[in-house]
């Protein structure tokens, strides 16, 4: 069954209408009539459900779970503690965060309170405690949101006391002695040897730049207090309530907290789907696929936009079928459950101007009809999707402490922001082969992980390959083509991992910069790519960080003639052992030597190391190759911003999405005739799809060539 539903706050309903509570039964009504199955309640509720210390007030929420039940829904609840109540942020003003540059975060909104603050946990455990007592075994109630997107606006990372002294312990437990310490920071170039670990600052604003391997320690150090925080939770919700399912709501590429350690105890993630002025339907399918990669198992959206957020740069009313569109591509790459952010647009406190499915005047909006025949066709498709998920045969390696790496020193300006719509780097050329559809902006705020991972995955979602984002130490065996387009930084355990993957045979794509950073985030004193080199068979002589203009471009030796590709920003020149050359630069000081090359190992594996940074024709002209080889396919051809998904039975049902992302009718031949799920309608020669369509089958073997 696919859970499908709204996020809803009763509280705030009570308080501004006249009918109060009577409108919740109205509320529910309509949750029902649009085929509703799960609410989500009550995860900034702290304040209401305890508004003293250790005094709570559980009957209004128990009344709400009650009528939702009553209506057939089904409830997820949240532990409410992203909101700590006025009582405590009273009696302690230091619960809130500390900013880099010293600055305290004022109380109330939330979020601002520190994950390392002693009574913010006492009292974040009271109170999920306590709750998850109460709701235990109240009928209706199937699982738990912990909390409410760790790390949003910023506050993944805090400069306080508390995290001061969190640090050195974090730090001491790590290193064991000061020495190890002091090594491995590279502290002695500016006299920065520790003698006592009380010396140890936090990293703020600074004059000048302070080592990476202490930053970068601090930004695992801050993400493993929230997994730590998170573990509170987890454990109590666990112990307290054993029949129910336990999620948190990720945010997609968010950067600050490192998702796999965040989400190792989680029965499955949960996501938050929203679509910014500028966002991607490749750069969409790519965070989805990271969830999916995040515990390698489907998800759900926790939070669906179904209108106009209150937090863009602009806020355009999403056109009609967005919403549709939205959702199935959301099943398509393995959500099981989509929940819409939310019911009703507010009409007083935070986010007024946030759409809801409802309009503040309680009417029902363009969303809410679109949610209403979702949840009609979904009921029909319970059985086709019944145990179904994606599979794919392809991975890319989604690696933090690279990504953190690589933040700390783009070392090239432009890498600090995003790549530009077209991904041009700023040259005309590229930008014939490039059209809205693939502009990479999901990823803002992303900087680095944009210009290299959304070349790749684009590349692959261009070409309906379904792709899974997975974490450098996962089981690899199960993909035949496994990316690695920007692994910076290598921990042991991961070197091992790659090298056992092209031992059996696997095919290995590494990008420029691998290799360079060791796991204290120092340079390895071998050649790049250090413990790879080998496995790649070659080295990197030196690598070039390229202005915008400076425009190198590619000839294909081996795989693709003539043909010619062009490439900026990164550049490493190549000395091959035992690799044989794929790719050498034309352009400039260093044309002729080796841009890309490709080692063949015994048993089968392939190892490539790809030393320039370009855009998706980079790596298209790759994997077209490759896929090729290994017997890779589209799962059906199709036109640009026509999307192919797909899910997968264990009794070998697939069943295919066809979602069309352009603004112009699409079709695809059959081979033979094909019944639409959604519809029903049948199909003999060939399918139809209009601007913003969605369309389901069983098989896909029946289609042809795509028109
Ligand atoms: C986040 C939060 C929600 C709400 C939405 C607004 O995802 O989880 O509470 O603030 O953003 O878009
Ligand atoms: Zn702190």
């Amino acid at each position: 069954m696919i859970y499908f539903g709204c996020d809803y706050y009763p509280e705030q309903w009570s308080q501004w209408l006249e009918e109060g509570e009577a409108r919740w039964a109205e509320d529910a009504r309509l949750m029902a009539a649009a085929g509703f199955n799960v609410v989500r309640l009550a995860e900034f509720a702290w304040g209401l459900l305890e508004p003293a210390p250790d005094q709570f007030d559980f009957a209004w929420l128990e009344r709400a779970v009650d009528l939702l039940h009553d209506h057939g829904l089904q409830v997820v609840l949240a532990t409410p503690t992203p909101t700590p109540p006025p009582w405590l942020l009273d009696a302690h003003p230091d619960i809130t965060q500390v900013t880099a540059d010293g600055r305290r975060l004022g109380p109330g909104t939330r979020r601002e309170a520190c994950a390392n603050h002693p009574v913010y946990r006492e009292r974040s455990r009271i109170i999920s405690q306590a709750l998850a007592a109460h709701f235990a075994t109240r009928p209706g109630v199937i699982g738990w949101q912990t909390d409410n997107e760790f790390g949003c606006h910023d506050t993944g990372r805090c400069y306080c006391e508390h995290c001061q002294a969190g640090f050195r312990t974090w730090l001491a437990e790590r290193y064991g002695d000061l020495d190890a310490l002091n090594e491995a920071w590279g502290g002695a170039f500016w006299g920065e040897t520790y003698r006592t670990w009380l010396q140890i600052p936090l990293p703020t604003h600074s004059a000048a730049q302070r080592s990476p391997s202490h930053l970068l320690d601090f930004y695992r150090f801050s993400s493993d207090s929230w997994r730590d925080f998170h573990a509170m939770e987890i454990d109590i919700l666990r112990r307290t309530c054993p029949d129910h399912f336990v999620t948190h709501n990720l945010m997609g590429f968010f950067p600050q907290l490192n998702y796999y350690d965040l989400a190792a105890e989680l029965d499955f993630v949960s996501w938050d789907n929203y679509h910014y002025h500028g966002a991607t339907p490749a750069g969409v399918a790519a965070a989805h696929d990271h969830m999916w990669g995040v515990k390698e198992r489907n998800f759900w959206v926790m939070e669906q936009q179904v209108g106009q957020v209150n937090w863009s740069a602009y806020n355009p009313v999403p056109p009609p079928d967005f919403v549709r569109l939205k959702s199935y591509q959301a099943i398509g790459h393995g959500a099981d459950g989509v929940v819409y952010f939310r019911w009703r647009q507010a009409l007083g406190g935070s986010e007024q101007y946030h759409s809801g499915l409802l309009n503040q005047a309680g009417r029902e909006t363009m969303g809410y009809r679109e949610a209403c025949s979702i949840g009609q066709e979904l009921a029909r498709l319970a059985s086709v999707l019944e145990g179904t998920e994606p599979r794919a045969q392809v991975a890319i390696l989604l690696d933090y402490d690279s990504r953190w790496a690589l933040q700390l020193q783009p070392h090239n300006s432009r890498l600090r922001h995003d790549p530009p719509a077209d991904y041009s780097l700023e040259n005309p050329a590229l930008e014939v082969d490039r059209d809205a559809f693939h502009e990479p902006r999901y990823l803002t705020g992303r900087a680095y992980l944009a210009w290299p991972f959304s070349a790749a995955y684009t590349a692959f979602w261009e070409r309906n390959v379904p792709v899974a984002v997975v974490a450098p130490e996962s089981d690899l065996s199960r993909y035949k083509l496994v990316c690695a387009p920007f692994l910076n930084l290598l921990r042991p355990a991961v070197v091992e991992n790659l090298k056992r993957y092209v031992a059996g045979g696997g095919t290995l794509v590494l990008g420029p910069r691998t290799g360079f950073k060791d796991e204290s985030n120092r340079l390895f004193a071998s050649p790049q790519p250090g413990p790879l080199a080998e496995l790649a068979g070659v080295t990197v002589r030196f690598f070039d960080s390229l202005e915008p203009e400076r425009i190198n471009v590619l000839r294909w030796e081996q795989i693709h003639g003539a043909r010619r590709t062009e490439i900026g920003l990164w550049a490493e020149v190549l000395d091959p052992v035992g690799a044989e050359v794929i790719a050498t630069y034309t352009q400039d000081w260093y044309a002729g030597e080796a841009a890309i090359t490709a080692r063949r190992h015994e048993g089968g594996g392939h190892a490539l190391y790809v030393g320039a940074m370009g855009g998706p024709t980079l790596y298209a002209n790759l994997f077209d190759w490759l896929l090729r080889d290994l017997d890779v396919h589209p799962l059906i051809p199709s036109m640009p911003g026509v999307e192919v998904c797909a899910r997968y039975g264990e009794d070998g049902r697939r069943v295919i999405f066809l979602l069309n992302h352009t603004g112009q009718v699409q079709r695809f031949t059959l081979a033979r005739p094909v019944q639409e799920l959604l519809s029903g309608e049948e199909f003999s020669t060939f399918v139809r799809l209009r601007p913003g369509q969605v369309a389901i089958f069983e098989d896909g073997s029946q289609f042809g060539q795509a028109l």
